[in-house]
């Protein structure tokens, strides 16, 4: 069980408004409390910050912003004293603009050896005005920019897959990979316990950058391409040569199939399963979604394990998504994004009691379980930023049509009354009061009703739940394999796991559950409507 940071919203320890490590580091009893393995940062090195970190100017050392190395070193003595296993984020993707590589490549010539670690191409037409193909970017526009030539007249363009300022590497050139060998074995030096790997899938693109038949569509010339696989049973060999446990996990939005082939031997520890998030709150939905990840495991003869989650920094919270009551039809073409970020009005009660029931179910599953900070305390997407505090690139790159994901991004709230719910602290390190910087996303007034302080006292809080559910997951016997039981009714899901029951009645009264499940020992509430997921024990 491994919870995620966004580092610039779980805690400010220096004022500035920012979350930053030493943050993490003085509220670590909060995730210990939770009874997780351990904590995953997001990005958190030198950044311009255009898309949250996912921008990387320097992957050896920490952002100053967020405390650089000193806190680092830090965090990961307070994380590993806690026996919290400590996982960074690499981006091996792309770089970001400021990046010293690509500052040279943006100053070498056509055909140097610096632009050859990009994927700089020649355009089309007479005068190369038009981009090299008709691929379109993740966050929307064209997945080209193009750049100055000699004297000052336009040039050749570049791929970036993401933002302008992220530029793709060229990982057909053996210096990135080898630079990225040095990257990992740095952090590994370091005493790190891992990486979750960025856009693993599609760090090689198709040799021949061919068109698509429908620009719009989705663009398979960017995944699963041949030498992709390669560089995994590279970083695995890497990891295996230290004498310690250390875990490399691909963020792989692919269908359960291909997925599975990134945990083969010899590669990845473990892979996302995003499928299930994708899926609306419905028994059919969620058990093929599960069904299919178990059986690509196991016909893919995988040997590592499927990293299950509800949510991230990437999606709107699982609260808002399941409460839905009216989604708007989303202006966009990133298929993604209409599963898992449409908008609208939200039945909280009904959110909350489906996020919950959601997440007991998914910590019944067979492998690892992410958690996305704030969902502890059932925080819904904060839908209603004003436009001005948006900084998610997605939302200019839309056309202001798509808010992004800045609303899965606020600042968490910690303590009612006090500025900025508490994120920030109001004391120096000597004790010293302080005036500190408003959160750089501003939280609404409603996240008082969320806070951890007023949750810490109630036993019927989503905070306490989650850790009555973490604590008896560490009973459940991680090997036992995921045995389907038919209960006769079609709005439940039901599976046995070793000694362990767990039913999820979707939509309709509790269920009868037959003597030789055991005891109940824990729900997750529900509404008069259902939406509960319990687990029963035999003895
Ligand atoms: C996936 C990350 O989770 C997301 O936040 C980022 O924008 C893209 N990759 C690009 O790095």
């Amino acid at each position: 069980m491994i919870y995620q940071l966004y580092v610039r919203s779980f805690a400010d320890a220096d004022g500035d408004g920012v979350g930053d490590l030493d943050g993490i580091a003085e509220r670590l009893d909060h995730i210990a409390s939770l009874g997780v393995d351990g904590i995953w940062l997001n990005p958190c090195y030198p950044s311009p910050n255009r898309d949250g970190g996912y921008d990387v100017a320097d992957y050896t050392v920490i952002d100053p912003r967020y405390g650089g190395m000193p806190a680092f070193e830090r965090l990961r003595q307070a994380a590993h004293a806690r026996g919290l296993k400590l996982l960074m984020d690499l981006v091996p993707n792309h770089c970001s603009a400021d990046h010293p590589w690509f500052k040279e490549a943006l100053a070498a010539a056509p055909d140097s050896p610096a632009r050859a670690r990009f994927i700089f191409r020649d355009g089309r037409g007479p005068d190369g005005s038009q981009p090299p193909n008709n691929w379109r970017s993740v966050f929307g526009g064209p997945a080209w920019t193009r750049v100055a030539g000699a004297g000052g007249r336009p040039g050749q363009w570049y791929l970036h897959s993401f933002d302008p300022s992220q530029p793709d590497f060229d990982w057909r050139n053996p210096e990135v990979a080898g630079m990225f060998d040095q990257v990992l074995r740095t952090w590994f030096d370091r005493g790190i316990d891992g990486f979750r790997i960025d856009v693993a899938y599609a760090m090689v693109k198709h040799q021949d950058l061919p068109d698509l038949d429908d620009p719009d569509g989705e663009n398979p010339y960017t995944w699963n391409q041949p030498g992709v696989h390669e560089i995994f049973r590279r970083w695995r060999d890497i990891a295996d040569s230290y004498d310690r446990d250390l875990a490399l996990v691909g963020e792989v939005w692919l269908p359960p199939a291909e997925a599975a082939t990134y945990i083969s031997a010899g590669e990845l520890h473990q892979v996302f399963n995003f499928n299930l998030l994708q899926q609306p709150f419905e028994p059919e939905a969620f058990r093929s979604a599960i069904a299919d990840a178990i059986e690509a495991q196991d016909h893919a003869d995988a040997a590592g394990v499927t990293a299950w989650t509800l949510g991230s920094h990437d999606v709107h919270r699982a609260v808002t998504r399941y409460g839905l009551t009216d989604p708007e039809v989303l202006r966009t073409t990133d298929i993604n994004a209409i599963r898992t970020r449409a908008r609208g009005t939200v039945d909280l009660e009904l959110g909350i009691a489906r996020a919950r029931a959601a997440v007991l179910l998914l910590l019944a599953l067979p492998g690892s379980a992410y958690l996305y900070q704030g969902e502890e305390l059932a925080l819904p997407e904060v839908q209603d930023l004003p436009d001005d505090a948006r900084q998610d690139p997605i939302w200019n790159r839309s056309g202001y049509t798509e808010h992004g994901r800045d609303g899965s991004r606020v600042p968490l709230p910690w303590r009612v009354g006090e500025r900025g719910f508490g994120f920030s602290d109001t004391r120096t390190a000597a004790g010293d009061a302080r005036t500190v910087a408003r959160p750089w996303l501003p939280q609404p007034a409603w996240f008082a009703d969320f806070a951890i302080d007023v949750q810490e006292g109630d036993p019927h809080s989503t905070l306490a739940f989650y850790r009555r559910a973490l604590r008896e997951r560490r009973n459940l016997d991680p090997a036992a394999p995921l045995d389907w039981i038919s209960t006769g009714r079609s709005d439940a899901v039901a599976f046995r796991r070793g000694n362990y029951t767990c039913v999820t009645v979707f939509d309709g009264p509790p269920l009868d559950a037959p003597g030789d499940w055991g005891e109940p020992v824990i729900s997750s509430g529900g509404t008069a409507r259902g939406a509960t997921t319990t687990w029963y024990r035999m003895r």
